[in-house]
């Protein structure tokens, strides 16, 4: 990675359509799309840190209060609200997938899968267990394979598979760089570009 921005011709060609990174809590969301976004020149959108400064809670305080439905409609709605912008890169909760209307937002960019698999996630996870609600059960190997086994099929609606391994985030973003132009040129990106302005 030199760290020159990308060829313009790549950000022309994605028109402003924001790109949204999916995928399970420890697949490298935040640290794969800080440095994407800085070689597209578009800025970074880490979606649970805006609920978290919106309710001025974090989000294991949310879910431990509110609950998880209530997180999940502050999810939507700050959603929603990114998808007023244009000409980011966001980084979105793992469990955003589960809601239908969110993918009407989803869709409107581009969707990028990043799948480092079980066992990498289970071997990131436990290096890096962070304060996740949904793993915070006796079992969390069995949480995760639970929720893996639901949510797998809805990640696979994403336009760009991205499967992880070791290694770094600024490889990864490099891997999604070189596979986005394949990704334009499917039949269902190939609308009217939303915004080129700034
Ligand atoms: C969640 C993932 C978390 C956060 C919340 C719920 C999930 O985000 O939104 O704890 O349902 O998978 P990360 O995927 O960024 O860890």
């Amino acid at each position: 990675m030199t760290g020159e921005p990308f060829p313009p011709p790549l950000r022309q060609r994605l028109g402003g359509r924001n790109l949204h990174l999916v995928g399970m809590m420890g697949s490298g969301k935040s640290s794969t799309g800080r440095p994407l976004a800085k070689r597209l020149g578009y800025g970074f959108v880490d979606a649970d840190a805006v609920i978290e400064k919106l309710a001025g809670r974090s989000i294991p305080e949310i879910f431990s209060q509110d609950g998880e439905d209530s997180f999940r409609s502050m999810e939507s709605q700050v959603l929603r609200a990114i998808g007023e912008r244009h000409s980011l890169v966001v980084a979105t909760g793992g469990g955003v997938v589960t809601i239908a209307e969110n993918w009407g937002v989803l869709h409107q960019g581009i969707v990028i899968w990043l799948n480092p698999g079980r066992d990498q996630l289970m071997i990131r996870l436990q290096a890096d267990p962070g304060d996740r609600p949904l793993l915070k059960t006796p079992e969390p190997a069995e949480a995760l394979a639970a929720l893996l086994k639901e949510r797998e099929p809805l990640y696979a609606e994403a336009d760009l598979h991205i499967p992880v391994g070791e290694e770094s985030p600024d490889a990864v973003a490099e891997r999604i760089l070189e596979d986005l132009p394949g990704v334009l040129r499917s039949p269902e990106l190939q609308d009217a570009p939303q915004t080129t302005a700034e």
